[in-house]
């Protein structure tokens, strides 16, 4: 049955907080998050198959005004009728500005099922906006039948006012499972004088987004989301992507978008750790616990290096990123 906004006139119903979250996909891998544009079956069918950690089906920018609302039954029709494996399902709604966000939610939350985890929020610029996506989410959960919590807000950072109020945006709901930069409108936002998104600008002497990575990077962090990285626009440029991957690899994200299969899978690859440093995490695990448990001592000597208790938890980073890849230990 199809849920129509009349459906809603219960105010009991319509107060309280968020109890349970969003359990499913919380703590999977977001390696890959695949954009598939909402207005193509094609594309949507094909998306289905590809080896992305996350997948989102997009109503905003991808797809064309004119075609935004016939847009909505289709992604709804294709999240309950295809095979998603065990991937991470999103819906990217329009943002608060625009006339069609409650629209998007009621009706593709309101008719996609129990399959779908979440839906991405762009260009949020405050906590209120989290707030008012987490009561509609809740009345149309009751309306549809879903359990209240069960779909997850992925909140996009891209414009200078969400950059200056993403602390708060990180801690505005339970329901928020991921941060992400979007590069492109942020790049608009701010004026900056490029007309390519999420990619490096020769002109400036290092990375020109190195504070907005880290900033919204702690705030993630300090929220317990997972941090994710928005497009790269040359999408034939692999070895262009691959070494732009390994910048916010590096400062610690789990993820970034990809808009092309070639793209999924260097980001499978760059963000998952390599065997060689997952056995080394579990080494030192292992000498760690032998020297606290067995010798009563808090630092050791593991090969050339001090190990001591920052180590195990920098160790176990890496462990339970790997085992989210799929890795198990070498027996030596
Ligand atoms: C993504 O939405 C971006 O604007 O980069
Ligand atoms: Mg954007």
């Amino acid at each position: 049955m199809l849920v129509q906004i009349s459906d809603f006139g219960v105010p009991a119903l319509l107060t309280g907080s968020v109890k349970t979250m969003s359990v499913r996909s919380r703590d999977l891998p977001r390696r890959s998050c695949l954009s598939i544009p909402g207005s193509s079956e094609k594309m949507i069918n094909k998306g289905a198959g590809l080896p992305a950690d996350m997948v989102f089906l997009d109503l905003e920018d991808a797809v064309a005004p004119k075609e935004k609302e016939s847009s909505r039954p289709r992604v709804a029709e294709a999240i309950r009728a295809l095979d998603w494996g065990d991937k991470v399902l999103c819906v990217r709604v329009n943002d608060w500005s625009t006339k069609w966000t409650a629209y998007d939610i009621i009706e593709v939350v309101g008719n996609a099922g129990p399959r779908l985890d979440e839906i991405m929020l762009p260009k949020v610029e405050s906590a209120a906006q989290i707030v008012a996506t987490d009561m509609l989410l809740r009345q149309v959960e009751i309306a549809s039948g879903l359990p209240i919590g069960h779909i997850g807000i992925e909140a996009q950072i891209e414009t200078a006012r969400g950059l200056i109020n993403v602390e708060e945006i990180c801690a505005a709901s339970p329901r928020l499972e991921t941060i992400i930069f979007g590069p492109a409108d942020f790049a608009a936002s701010m004026e900056m004088p490029v007309l390519t998104g999420g990619v490096q600008i020769p002109d400036y002497p290092g990375d020109h987004f190195h504070y907005v990575f880290n900033k919204i990077l702690m705030a993630g962090r300090a929220n317990g989301l997972q941090v994710i990285d928005g497009p790269y626009l040359y999408i034939r440029d692999t070895d262009g992507f691959r070494d732009y991957c390994k910048r916010t690899r590096t400062l610690g994200y789990d993820g970034k978008w990809a808009l092309h299969p070639d793209q999924v899978t260097v980001l499978n690859e760059v963000f998952s750790p390599t065997q060689e440093q997952f056995d080394r995490a579990w080494a030192i695990l292992d000498a760690y616990a032998h020297a606290t448990e067995g010798e009563g001592k808090g630092a050791v000597m593991f090969g050339d290096e001090m190990i001591d208790e920052a180590s195990r938890k920098m160790a176990l980073k890496f462990i339970s990123r790997g085992e989210r890849a799929g890795l198990q230990r070498s027996s030596n």
